[in-house]
């Protein structure tokens, strides 16, 4: 089959056409506002337009505003400034933390999609999740070789062990419990780039802490609707005792700093 200059001309702008409805359906739906009228952007020609999934975090869109406020409700403290100015003035470390949360957190959850091959649901949800924080993995590997940054071995903090030991050992329980922590988890990271990429002095990672935001914050609605979704019983009970686990663990004095840290000691 041939095409002929024209058709291809019609065929571009229909493609255009669908593409731009899907994302303006799209920022609707997830209340989030794009910076897709920006005047640079769109001076690129179709081939080079940016990319929600680009390694480079150059090309990223950046949601101007996304609602937070589910993941406030959820979570039983803020972080404390203390946290904040010391996350500032080791900015180095804390980047090199968040790239091994981001593997971390694709290692948990193909742990899982291994151990609980029932549920299709869960299957689905925990593989777009892995593969969007082996690219948050990417994008922060990059952000370290650009700045220069050696990768140095970091030991893990009191965080996650602090909640799983609460875990309890049979069936369904382990499983909703580790769901429940992988919600605490993501709303606790979504909840602390928000708070650095207020005050952080640099534009170009505020703005890539700003664009994890949308992906972290539908991570810790999906755990948490597969917790409830595969639990017999309501979850509540369990989500409020470690809200108040996570609460504790956030606010109270921390000798380490970590990602996840509490106060710093
Ligand atoms: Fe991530
Ligand atoms: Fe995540």
């Amino acid at each position: 089959m041939t095409i002929n200059q024209q058709d291809l001309a019609t065929l571009q702008s229909t493609a255009n056409t669908i593409d731009n409805d899907s994302i303006e359906k799209k920022s609707v739906e997830e209340n989030v506002s794009q910076t897709v009228n920006n005047s640079a952007e769109a001076n690129l020609t179709e081939k080079e337009l940016p990319e929600e999934d680009s390694i480079d975090i150059t090309h990223l869109r950046t949601p101007i505003k996304v609602d937070l406020s589910p993941v406030y409700n959820f979570l039983g403290a803020r972080t404390t400034q203390a946290w904040v100015n010391a996350a500032i003035e080791n900015l180095p470390m804390i980047i090199q933390d968040h790239a091994n949360c981001e593997k971390k957190a694709a290692g948990t959850a193909m742990n899982l999609i291994f151990r609980y091959e029932f549920s299709y649901d869960l299957q689905r949800k925990l593989a777009q999740l892995i593969r969007e924080e082996m690219l948050h993995y990417e994008q922060v590997l990059g952000i370290m070789n650009e700045r220069g940054q050696e990768w140095k071995y970091l030991s893990a903090g009191r965080y996650a062990k602090g909640m799983l030991k609460h875990k309890r050992t049979y069936e369904p329980a382990a499983m909703v419990d580790v769901l429940i922590i992988g919600a605490f988890i993501e709303a606790r990271s979504c909840e602390r780039f928000a708070a650095l990429a207020e005050v952080i002095d640099d534009e170009r990672l505020a703005k890539y802490y700003r664009y994890l935001l949308k992906s972290e914050s539908r991570h810790f609605e999906d755990y948490l609707a597969l917790a409830q979704s595969l639990s017999d019983e309501n979850i509540d009970e369990r989500v409020a005792f470690f809200k108040e686990v996570e609460a504790e663990l956030i606010s109270s004095p921390d000798a380490e700093l970590r990602f996840h840290s509490g106060t710093p000691a």
